[in-house]
């Protein structure tokens, strides 16, 4: 995670974020720390990278890497008001214990786009991740990676419209994909949770599961019910100063997975 210690929108790189509205770094930073706690709180290990100052998005870690089986696909953000963020990146792998760390050729705004589920990689491109990026991605890790085309800018990123609930569990927002991709999310995951309009337009897809324990945006209320009735406990989290930059739960956590292991938590 990033403490939004520069947090600010001062420029408009998704629909969400209009300089013009007033935003708080003060109240940005105690949401955060909520956040932060609860994972403390849930038994979680948590790393934290420093903020770099003039870099007010970077507390959305999820962008700033992929991370499986010890191994770091650092970003190659689209914007360039994003674009120097790698380097942080780049530097905190570095000085880590990983197997192999190297950046993105391709533009690869990290978790936001890729998404573990299984053995396998969900990919989203269409406004910020390259199609290239998922090949890269595919050869990088070895592992198979399922291409999904997202259409609404709202949901720019995959992990604003999806989020993995378990080792075969996803919910999703069918509306935010292509024709084509809500038929390949339909095959593979027939039993997945279906979010209406009112709960991914408060971003409840941009969750973070754990396997038991889902944090999801507290306004989500028809999400948590349906988890709830899958046997998962909701958790409500409120980042609503944080959504001004179209972000929220799971765009601030950037999750570390191990060698040997596509799940950053063992099976509680
Ligand atoms: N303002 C940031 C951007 O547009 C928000 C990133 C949200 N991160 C995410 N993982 N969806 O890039």
């Amino acid at each position: 995670m990033c403490r939004p210690t520069h947090f600010d929108v001062t420029y408009s790189i998704n629909p969400w974020m209009d300089p013009s509205t007033p935003t708080s770094t003060e109240v940005g930073l105690a949401q955060w720390k909520r956040l932060h706690d609860m994972f403390v709180d849930l038994g979680h290990d948590v790393r934290l990278i420093e903020p770099v100052p003039g870099l007010p998005d970077m507390v959305f870690a999820a962008n700033g890497a992929i991370v499986v089986d010890g191994k770091v696909l650092v970003a190659r953000f689209r914007h360039p008001q994003r674009v120097d963020e790698a380097a942080a990146y780049l530097d905190w792998f570095g000085r880590g214990d990983w197997s192999e760390v190297r950046q993105a050729e391709y533009v690869n705004e990290g978790e936001g786009d890729f998404l573990c589920v299984g053995g396998e990689i969900l990919a989203g491109s269409g406004f910020r991740s390259d199609l290239r990026a998922h090949d890269e991605v595919r050869e990088f890790f070895g592992r198979s990676v399922v291409s999904l085309t997202l259409v609404d800018p709202r949901f720019y990123h995959l992990d604003t419209a999806l989020a993995v609930l378990g080792e075969r569990e996803i919910m999703y927002y069918p509306a935010a994909f292509s024709q084509g991709s809500q038929e390949i999310l339909a095959e593979r995951f027939p039993d997945a949770i279906l979010a209406d309009e009112a709960d991914a337009a408060v971003f409840g897809l941009n969750a973070l599961s754990d396997g038991r324990n889902v944090i999801l945006p507290r306004k989500a209320v028809g999400l948590a019910t349906q988890l709830d009735e899958r046997g998962y406990i909701p958790l409500g989290s409120d980042l609503t100063e944080l959504l001004k930059a179209g972000g929220s739960v799971k765009c601030c956590t950037l999750e570390l997975r191990g060698e040997g292991s596509s799940r950053p938590w063992p099976n509680p």
